[in-house]
């Protein structure tokens, strides 16, 4: 009787050749198939005597299933072996350097200006405030002892808004950050009021500000820094003293001066300018304008919610863009304001 394991084997090793799913059908067609070999030696079955055909048939049957299984577990393995090319083909490299968009983008000189500042004012005991830009004409002007016919609250000097308060004015876009003095102030005085005594008001607003004025050294929107101390013993030597300390740590140096210039504002009597000069630098020699400032003036005091008899205290207000014109060394404050990235990016 013929052996059929040669057969076998034969199949075995010709499904180990398929590379693939493909090449493996056609092996399977060569043996299984309709003129496959287990295919014909069946067919020879019927030519064979019933004896015969008995046990011919369960040999043919016991190949033909040994065939089945290794082309079975060859199936597996190629499927297998295909997912593993696909998993890897999709892997990902974690190790590999992020790609870097832009210049991963910063912050605006102007914004570093003002975190400078309000950190250096928090060193030195002062809350920061933030208030509304959209100002009525109360904060921005009667508050601060302006009179009704004062050039500032003109239509030259101030951008008012097509809206009007409850008192009928237009309201207006805050041409200084000094409203938050009053705003300030006013809560503080609310919150202690019918006490024996009040915390002194320690206090910097800085934010954007907005007047009719446009050249290299005037932007219509700019920055200002308002700062405020009041209590029962301050004095404009306190005004001093810290100012010189904002004003070194600012540009990180003490080889500088610092001049006061009288002025006039109606919400500080007596009033000055704060002007500074650098000792050494390309700024040398040059008096050089960098804040209001003065001492409370009565009025704003009482319009504050407190008693000027008792209270007394000094303002100043500087420009955060003015400072950092200086501190960069610029001529022009323009570029800060025209959103060029190629110089913005420096600063980063
Ligand atoms: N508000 C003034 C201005 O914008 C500056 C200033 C503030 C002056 C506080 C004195 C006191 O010019």
């Amino acid at each position: 009787m013929n052996d059929l394991s040669p057969l076998v084997q034969e199949a075995r090793a010709d499904f180990e050749r398929a590379g693939t799913p493909a090449d493996l059908e056609n092996a399977k067609a060569r043996y299984l198939g309709k003129s496959g070999r287990i295919t014909e030696h069946l067919k020879g079955l019927g030519a064979l005597a019933a004896d015969d055909k008995r046990s011919r048939g369960a040999l043919i049957n016991a190949a033909k299933q040994q065939i089945e299984a290794a082309l079975d577990a060859r199936r597996q393995a190629l499927a297998q072996a295909e997912l593993q090319a696909q998993l890897q083909g999709e892997a990902l490299d974690v190790s590999l350097p992020g790609r870097k968009r832009g210049s991963g983008g910063g912050l605006h000189p102007i914004s570093r200006a003002r975190e400078r500042i309000e950190a250096i004012f928090g060193s030195m005991g002062f809350d920061v405030a933030d208030g509304p830009e959209i100002e009525t004409d109360w904060y921005s002007f009667t508050a601060l002892n302006n009179p009704e016919n004062h050039p500032a609250r003109s239509m030259q000097d101030t951008f008012y808004v097509d809206v009007k308060d409850a008192s009928g004015h237009w309201l207006n876009l805050r041409p200084h950050t000094s409203p938050m003095q009053i705003r300030y102030a006013q809560a503080h005085a609310k919150k202690y009021a019918g006490q024996a005594s009040m915390p002194d008001i320690r206090v910097i607003a800085p934010g954007r500000t907005y007047r009719v004025d446009s050249d290299a050294t005037h932007s219509p929107m700019f920055h200002q820094v308002e700062g405020l101390w009041v209590g029962e013993n301050v004095s404009f030597k306190d005004l001093k003293v810290m100012y010189l300390a904002f004003i070194q740590a600012f540009f990180e140096t003490t080889e500088l001066k610092l001049r006061f210039r009288p002025s006039y504002f109606p919400f500080t009597e007596p009033s000055a300018e704060i002007d500074i000069m650098f000792d050494g630098g390309p700024l040398e020699g040059r008096w050089l304008e960098v804040s209001g400032s003065g001492q409370v003036h009565p009025q704003v005091i009482r319009n504050m919610g407190l008693d000027p008899q008792r209270h007394i205290g000094f303002a100043f207000g500087s420009g955060i863009d003015r400072l950092a014109v200086l501190r960069y060394r610029m001529s022009d404050l323009r570029p800060f304001f025209e959103g060029d990235l190629r110089f913005l990016a420096q600063f980063n």
